[in-house]
């Protein structure tokens, strides 16, 4: 099921049977030359919808806009300041919380998160800690490309050019949900460079073209749909035993 097509009195009648939520969490931000602006939120969105559809799981609306203040320098990125990603996610938990929610997965796409998301989290368990009270709700993260089996299965699709961003599995998990997006585009060098970077200036710089280490033209539906698969089923197992925890 999904939040955002469901009626009110529809999430009242799942919290009889279920305490749990599945957060989708990305960003909006460049992907290279043949990725798309929408990747690193599209690909948990992409899983858990299917996940969803097959266990019966509460998938929320997926939180899109993330900390990509690096990749500034690319038309189209939108960030947040890290800040107001905690300041809102806060808000996000509350809410849910407000409403019976007990255990609140966060199913994340964009490595720039992660510090931003355990800062979230420490800070929602912060105030319990102080009152000597604990905390009434659990909160994990996961990246889909750490879900069991998953980063094995796209390092052995793509032995080269897999990178670390503008990956060829992350484009290829959009490519097969969205096959009408596909670009068609050569890459210069076909595989791009690999560096550590600071801010939206130096990144530029560094990655022309908005790609680390990849060559995403090797990115195919069919890959898509393998990766899909694999992460698909890790969901399902690892979100059933944390709701049942
Ligand atoms: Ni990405």
């Amino acid at each position: 099921m999904k939040l955002h097509l469901a009626s009110w009195p529809e999430i009242e009648r799942y919290l009889e049977t279920s305490k749990g939520i599945v957060i989708p969490i990305g960003s909006t931000e460049q992907h290279g030359p043949n990725g798309l602006l929408g990747t690193d939120a599209l690909c948990p969105e992409i899983i858990a919808h299917e996940a969803a559809e097959d266990a019966g799981f509460l998938v929320g609306p997926t939180f899109n806009v993330g900390c990509a203040q690096h990749h500034l320098g690319f038309p189209g990125t939108i960030t947040l300041r890290p800040s107001t990603m905690i300041a809102a996610l806060q808000d996000w938990i509350g809410s849910l919380h407000r409403h019976g929610f007990e255990k609140i997965y966060f199913f994340n796409g964009h490595g720039g998160n992660i510090t931003t998301i355990d800062a979230a989290f420490i800070e929602s368990y912060a105030p319990y800690s102080f009152d000597d009270m604990a905390c009434p709700y659990h909160l994990k993260l996961r990246n889909w490309w750490e879900l069991n089996g998953v980063l094995d299965l796209c390092k052995s699709i793509f032995p080269v050019g897999e990178g670390s961003h503008a990956t060829a599995s992350e484009v290829s998990v959009t490519y097969y949900a969205y096959p009408e997006a596909i670009k068609d585009v050569v890459m210069t060098p076909r595989i791009a460079p690999s560096d550590r970077f600071r801010d939206a200036a130096d990144y530029r710089a560094k990655f022309a073209d908005g790609r680390i280490g990849s060559d995403p033209a090797q990115a195919s539906v069919d890959a898509g749909a393998k990766i899909v698969g694999a992460a698909k089923a890790a969901l399902i197992k690892e979100v059933q035993a944390f709701f049942a925890d």
